[in-house]
């Protein structure tokens, strides 16, 4: 799906933020945990540490504090928004939405509130829906927030997943804007089920709901072939950021700043130079939270906002993959 910038309601992007945990759990630390190093993860990698949520916050927690932020940047509260996404794949449960407790958690009125399932790309997805109803001009002010608690879906006996994720959550406030402003400057995003075994829950979905067996053999937790993974993920978040700028009017040193998700090193660096970027204008903290799946690309935004890595009117490229397989990139105007 592709969309471009519309003449009559522009998208604009009001504010942003972003929420981590305190609790730091580190290379070392995970060394004495499962059978693995610091220069394992390192080189493997390029993860140094993560953030691992405390054990009863839950991803709207994360996700309304986030969004808390955001809205006070904004000058705005709660009561101000008129509808509420959340992007997240470790909701608080099955349903309701994790977007409906974030609007009870922040105050908003009786808006609608659902949630967006689409992993790491999650995010991009949930600006694509808000774009949506903001241009159709059904939604004046949308809140989005991409939320995770991956920590409480990982098998910390697997070493091959355990090192790799981490808790976190963003927030972005959007408002239609008259009069040719319009920070979203395009949107691609794409799928391809026929992976959706390569990166999965494998139980408690209709297909094999919890019994002795599941939690016996431990499917409740995240799996993941990560060697396929990584050459799809590069591929495609290429193949993403070439279609998203096609849209514009655009050439790839146009823009200021990438943003690619954050979940190996090794892949940004491949992305990157794919796409012709020098690491200046490539966006990493891949090394301080790990992978947090759809909080990954609005974390890292709000971030490279606040570290002058981005100024107003610079242009950036959000570019996302995750399971699904799903993919997306969104060109932006701060
Ligand atoms: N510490 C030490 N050794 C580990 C380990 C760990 N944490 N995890 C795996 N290993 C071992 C494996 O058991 C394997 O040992 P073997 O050769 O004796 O069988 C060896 O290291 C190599 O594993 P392999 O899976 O081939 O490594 P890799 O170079 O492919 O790196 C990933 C593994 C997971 C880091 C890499 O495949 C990756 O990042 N994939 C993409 C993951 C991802 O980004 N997922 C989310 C997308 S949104």
């Amino acid at each position: 799906m592709e969309t471009a910038a519309c003449k009559s309601v522009g998208v604009k992007i009001v504010s942003t933020g972003r929420y981590l945990p305190e609790k730091i759990l580190t290379n070392e630390e995970l060394s004495k945990i499962v059978e693995t190093s610091d220069e394992w993860i390192t080189t493997r990698t390029g993860i140094k540490e993560r953030r691992i949520a405390a054990k009863g916050a839950l991803s709207s927690d994360l996700g309304a504090e986030a969004a808390k932020i955001a809205l006070t940047r904004a000058g705005l509260s709660g009561a101000d928004i008129d509808m509420l996404i959340c992007a997240t794949i470790t909701p608080d449960k099955i349903f309701p939405s994790t977007a409906c407790y974030i609007q009870q958690k922040i105050g908003a009125a009786e808006v609608p509130a659902f949630d967006v399932s689409a992993a790491c790309s999650g995010f991009i997805y949930a600006l694509g829906v808000a774009s949506g109803f903001i241009r159709s001009g059904a939604a004046k002010r949308v809140l989005i927030v991409g939320a995770e608690v991956l920590s409480k879906f990982t098998d910390w006996h697997d070493r091959s997943t355990c090192v790799l994720f981490g808790d976190g959550a963003g927030a972005m406030v959007l408002e239609a804007a008259e009069g040719g402003t319009d920070s979203l400057l395009s949107l691609f995003i794409g799928a391809d089920g026929q992976y959706a075994e390569l990166l999965h829950i494998p139980a408690g979905g209709a297909s094999a709901p919890a019994t002795e067996e599941t939690v016996k053999n431990r499917l409740h937790f995240m799996k993941m072939s990560g060697k396929e993974v990584f050459k799809v993920a590069v591929t495609k978040m290429a193949e993403a950021f070439e279609k998203a700028l096609a849209k514009t009017n655009l050439k790839p040193s146009d823009i200021n700043l990438l943003i690619p998700h954050q979940a190996n090193m090794r892949i940004i660096d491949a992305v990157s130079r794919r796409l012709g970027f020098p690491m200046e204008k490539t966006y990493v903290n891949v090394h301080k939270y790990g992978n947090i799946s759809a909080a990954t690309t609005i974390v890292a935004l709000d971030e490279a906002l606040e570290e002058g890595r981005l100024n107003k009117g610079d242009t950036a490229a959000l570019v996302a993959f995750g399971g699904g397989f799903t993919w997306g990139a969104a060109i932006i105007r701060v």
